[in-house]
């Protein structure tokens, strides 16, 4: 008994003092530590997480986009679509993708064998040109996806030629071409 409780206070108390010394420090400065999303996402040292977004593009995906499509870009199913394997997203006609973030998409759709019918809401005066060419060309080259990157030039074209539009698309309007 009586050891037992001397052996107790000895560890309380190795705790106690190596936490004051700093023994137990950051977890951030365990060398095995991968930041999750950012450094890593943003092309920063070390072997990529490919878990995450990659590219330019990772950050306004991390903080605008996987709120709802999730970091790891599966969506959750049955409410927010899987951008992992879209066909949408990595579409050759990129007036697609651009379409949908510019000016938001709603409507009864199936992806992956699940049914969606969501509100995405659009981003055309929250980011700009270049933010949304980049998110697309994260979007479209991260998580196993390989479509071509998008230009800030290709998002301008498609804005200017949608600039009247007021609601958001839907399925059968984004396949009719531009
Ligand atoms: C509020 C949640 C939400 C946010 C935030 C959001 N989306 Fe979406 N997104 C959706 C929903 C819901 C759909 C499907 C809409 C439907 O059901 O018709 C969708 C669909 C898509 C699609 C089409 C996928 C397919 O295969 O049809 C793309 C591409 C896409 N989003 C990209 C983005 C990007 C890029 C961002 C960040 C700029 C973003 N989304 C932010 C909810 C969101």
């Amino acid at each position: 008994m009586r050891v037992t409780i001397v052996v107790a206070v000895c560890c309380i108390a190795f705790i106690f003092v190596n936490n004051l010394s700093g023994f137990f420090k950051s977890y951030k400065d365990d060398p095995h530590w991968v930041e999750p999303y950012s450094a890593k996402a943003a092309g920063g040292g070390g072997a990529p997480n490919p878990g995450a977004a990659q590219g330019a593009g990772a950050g306004v995906f991390n903080s605008k986009c996987a709120a709802c499509h999730q970091g790891s870009g599966k969506g959750m199913p049955g409410i927010y679509p899987p951008l992992v394997g879209s066909e949408f997203a990595q579409n050759a006609d990129i007036s697609i993708p651009i379409r949908i973030v510019l000016h938001g998409y709603q409507g009864k759709i199936q992806r992956a064998g699940k049914e969606y019918n969501g509100v995405m809401t659009p981003w055309k005066d929250a980011l700009s040109d270049e933010e949304i060419a980049q998110v697309l060309t994260t979007v479209r080259s991260s998580w196993g996806n390989n479509a071509p990157a998008i230009e800030a030039k290709d998002v301008a074209d498609i804005r200017a030629k949608t600039a009247t539009r007021g609601t958001s698309y839907n399925e059968a309007e984004l396949l009719k071409p531009l």
